[in-house]
């Protein structure tokens, strides 16, 4: 057991959260109070019978309800406070800067325009740093098993406000949707000047991770962890320096492992990748960035291993290396 003054001290770590869906944050009860406000009619109508749905299969499973309770958001002042609540929380984790990612073609689909919400999520973010101290950024994700089309277009409905964007992700299905589709749109972001991260390895194989790297010139992969399955693979993020964000609740939640032990993070990290610690949809498996870090010392991790994780966190994130110092000094 992680006792209080432990708890404590990985709380205190200066760190960086570099893998959080916005939409991840949403939590049930916030969920079922905008579906009131916003007149959205949900299939659930007590926080009981809603809190049921979270006993995920796998990925899809999870998705399915993540897709489904996005309905409630609707207007730029709802991102506003989604983004607010999660930067109070991660703040208190420690986070001195997060780089969010958010689902826009999703949001689309539900009837909003972009700049509602990013005019929200960057009011939040704003807000954030006055109250919290805490800095951090927008990552434009794109959802691979939407046709590759509706990404070429969202991503050009974005291009007039790409300063306002840190980078490029992906996410949704991984299996059957591999990295190669979307090469051509990740041309087009770098054109814009954005940072490029994908997902590889989550559900997928490891060859997914290469082809992360080779065809959209991945400067992070996303979770990961089957990259330990391939010795090349592995081999490869370490001479590259390609970080890793790892999720231990979200990989646990989701059965990518049945216990955090089997998660090959200590194999990576041995091996010379960078290893960081994130909590991908934190009101939806279980903890926000400071309970995954709790996790990991629960099955071993020390402090002092942590610490370190804490700090390649912060020389993984886009900042400048200046503010990386300051962060790490
Ligand atoms: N979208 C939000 N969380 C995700 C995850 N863990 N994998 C794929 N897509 C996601």
């Amino acid at each position: 057991m992680v006792d209080e003054s432990m708890r404590a001290a990985l709380r205190a770590l200066p760190k960086a959260e570099l893998h959080l869906h916005i939409e991840g944050t949403l939590e049930p009860e916030l969920a079922l109070e905008l579906a009131e406000r916003n007149g959205v009619m949900l299939p659930w109508t007590s926080l009981d019978e809603l809190k049921r749905q979270y006993a995920f299969e796998n990925l899809q499973s999870f998705l399915d309800l993540y897709y489904q309770l996005m309905a409630v958001l609707k207007t730029a002042d709802d991102f506003r406070d989604l983004m607010l609540a999660y930067l109070k929380r991660a703040a208190a984790d420690g986070v001195r800067h997060a780089e969010i990612f958010f689902d826009p073609q999703v949001h689309l689909g539900n009837g909003l325009d972009l700049d509602t919400v990013m005019d929200g999520l960057l009011e939040g973010l704003r807000l954030g740093r006055e109250r919290y101290g805490i800095g951090g950024g927008l990552i434009l994700c794109i959802v691979r098993d939407l046709p590759v089309e509706s990404a070429r277009h969202v991503l050009e409905l974005a291009a007039p406000r790409a300063a306002d964007l840190i980078g490029i992700g992906l996410d949704s299905a991984e299996v059957g949707y591999p990295p190669s589709l979307f090469a051509d749109v990740f041309v087009r972001a770098r054109e814009l000047g954005l940072h490029c991260v994908a997902p590889a390895g989550e559900e997928g194989p490891a060859a997914y991770v290469t082809e992360a790297l080779d065809l959209l010139h991945a400067e992070r992969i996303d979770h990961g962890v089957h990259a330990a399955d391939d010795p090349a693979v592995t081999r490869r993020l370490a001479e590259e320096h390609i970080p890793l964000t790892c999720c231990p609740l979200s990989n646990r939640r989701l059965q990518v492992v049945h216990d955090l032990r089997d998660l090959p993070l200590r194999k990576l990290i041995e091996a010379g990748v960078t290893v960081t610690v994130n909590s991908d949809d934190p009101a939806y498996f279980g903890g926000y960035i400071g309970a995954n870090y709790e996790a990991l010392a629960e099955i071993g991790f020390t402090y002092d291993e942590l610490k370190a994780l804490a700090a390649d966190s912060i020389r993984a994130s886009f900042l400048p290396e200046a503010d990386k110092r300051a962060l790490l000094g």
